[in-house]
């Protein structure tokens, strides 16, 4: 039987749809219209497409947006005084500055300078000890918050499961093994040095992989009724001249496979700004009281 195809898009409308509710009753009990600044330094196209997105879906939720647009070659000390400007703004409850930066830019610096209760990414330092650490106040990186979400749609109980994280960056790999051991499953981080990854995918019940190769995880490699989910999202080039958005995961074969499965475009995606807007409502909450 094919998998049970995980609908992201549906998915985050629906945590959209709570976070306006979260908004409408935010402000019906004194608290300020919560605020998302989004910092966007130069001209890369896929990050305008991204901070467009960000700031119409801010606003459709019932939030106010407020976009910087900063010129590619702003130096470090300019876009520092920014976030701390927007640190002191009291209308502004999360602070998003859009990556990758240009060269002259350390991104640490910049992460280390958002005030860790509007860090919406869960970048800084201490959000991403308190997430480590399992504290209930930090804030979480959004797509390994809305991959949770998605898991948590087709099993609830997820004590006991075994699963494999396949890659290690800051902004999912790890962030997501550490929300999973918190859910109390048996975590495998597995990497561009990792030996045996066909084997260790085989023996994982939840599957998450984020690694940016097209088509990595073959059909054979997953073990069945398994819940697979694709954190990457590569455009390719058809022999056509079209192009076509493929994930790490080859779906044609693993959704025959799999118990459930998220497809690419359509499954992680859309989740992630999703969680954005819920993370603001969080850090605006946070900050009232
Ligand atoms: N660029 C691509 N994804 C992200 C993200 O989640 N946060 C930020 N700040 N920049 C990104």
């Amino acid at each position: 039987m094919p998998a049970q195809i995980i609908d992201g898009t549906a998915l985050a409308a629906t945590v959209r749809q709570e976070v306006a509710e979260g908004v409408e009753a935010f402000l019906a009990s004194g608290g300020p219209r919560p605020g998302l600044a989004v910092v966007l330094v130069g001209n890369d196209p896929a990050s305008h497409v991204y901070v467009a997105n960000k700031v119409r879906q801010t606003e459709a939720v019932g939030m106010h947006s407020v976009r910087h647009d900063l010129a590619a070659d702003v130096s470090e000390g300019e876009l520092l005084a920014l976030v701390q400007k927007l640190n002191r703004d009291p209308t502004v409850h999360g602070i998003l500055v859009q990556f990758p930066l240009p060269a002259q830019i350390d991104p640490a610096a910049i992460v280390d300078a958002i005030a860790p209760e509007k860090d919406v990414d869960g970048f800084n330092p201490l959000n991403v000890g308190r997430v480590a650490s399992g504290a209930a106040n930090g804030l979480v990186p959004c797509t390994p918050l809305g991959v949770m979400r998605l898991i948590r749609s087709v099993r609830t109980d997820l004590a006991g499961l075994g699963a494999l994280v396949v890659g290690a960056s800051n902004v999912v790999g790890r962030p997501m093994a550490r929300l999973l051991l918190q859910a109390g499953c048996t975590v495998s981080i597995a990497h561009h040095l990792t030996t045996d990854l066909a084997q260790r995918t085989r023996e994982a019940d939840i599957l998450v992989v984020a690694t940016g190769v097209p088509g990595l995880i073959r059909g054979q490699t997953i073990k069945p009724g398994s819940t697979v989910i694709d954190v990457g999202i590569t455009r390719i080039a058809l022999p056509s001249g079209k192009t076509r958005l493929v994930g790490d995961v080859a779906f044609d074969e693993a959704v025959e496979v799999a118990g459930a499965i998220t497809p690419v475009p359509g499954g992680v995606g859309p989740m992630t700004i999703a969680q954005l807007l819920a993370n603001t409502l969080t850090a605006a909450r946070r900050l009232q009281t």
